[in-house]
């Protein structure tokens, strides 16, 4: 029998921003991720299979193989890197943005500022092309409290619709990156399952151009 081709989902929004695609595609998990606690998921087709990792561990698994397809957001590809993946497709998913956020009418700071973040890749790399140095501080939630308890003069964290900000009394100040999920691909899996991957790609390709013109 041939191996199935595995793709790798966040729970979460990815997964369920992921499975109308699917389902537009023909393809249905047959359990519901909602209400079991397996981590592999067989489908509708089966030479396809589902796997649910954290958001962040998807370029992980596609990257060495595990996975042959992953769904990310861009700040996670842009932050921990997906060397030797193919990127083919902007599902135009999960589409928030990367922003500065400070305290509602915040004072400039004097002397370096300290920035709370857990993308630190992405906002040294932010920092450095603006030619200012900060001192970062890793967090790994919760980065809104970082300038309401004092810990950091400005945030890095994904902004949707702004509630979460306003409600923590907080405002965006500065755009770094517009971000959506993409499709990614493991460069070996695209050779050896070729047919099947390519198929896949211009499948999800024509329901989201669709889905684009609609
Ligand atoms: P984990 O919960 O495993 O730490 P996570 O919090 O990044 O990961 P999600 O919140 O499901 O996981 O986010 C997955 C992706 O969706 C992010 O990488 C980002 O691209 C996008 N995203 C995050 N927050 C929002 C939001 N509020 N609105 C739209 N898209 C978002
Ligand atoms: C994300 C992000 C913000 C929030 C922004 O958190 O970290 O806190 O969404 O969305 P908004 O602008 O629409 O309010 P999420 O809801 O994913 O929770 P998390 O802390 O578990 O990532």
């Amino acid at each position: 029998m041939t191996e199935p081709v595995i793709l790798a989902l966040s729970k979460g929004r990815i997964l369920d921003d992921t499975l109308p695609l699917l389902d537009r595609v023909g393809i249905r998990l047959t359990d519901d991720p909602a209400k079991s606690r397996k981590l592999i998921f067989d489908t509708t087709d089966p030479g396809l299979r589902v796997i649910i990792i954290r958001a962040t561990d998807v370029p992980v698994f596609v990257e060495n193989g595990a996975a042959d397809l992953g769904v990310a957001g861009k700040d996670v590809l842009m932050e921990h890197g997906a060397a030797g993946v193919y990127e083919p497709l902007d599902l135009g998913i999960a589409r928030c943005r990367l922003m500065v956020a400070a305290k509602k009418d915040a004072p400039p700071v004097a002397g370096r500022l300290r920035v709370a973040t857990k993308f630190v890749k992405l906002t040294k790399q932010y920092y450095a092309e603006k030619g200012e140095q900060v001192d970062l501080i890793k967090l790994y939630g919760s980065m809104e409290l970082a300038p309401l308890m004092g810990l950091a003069d400005r945030i890095v964290d994904i902004v949707d619709t702004g509630k979460t900000l306003k409600e923590n009394g907080l405002e965006p100040t500065e755009l770094i990156a517009t971000i959506s999920a993409r499709l990614i691909v493991n460069k070996g899996s695209f050779k050896m399952k070729h047919a099947r991957i390519a198929g896949l790609v211009e499948q999800l390709r024509a329901v989201c151009e669709q889905r684009g013109a609609a």
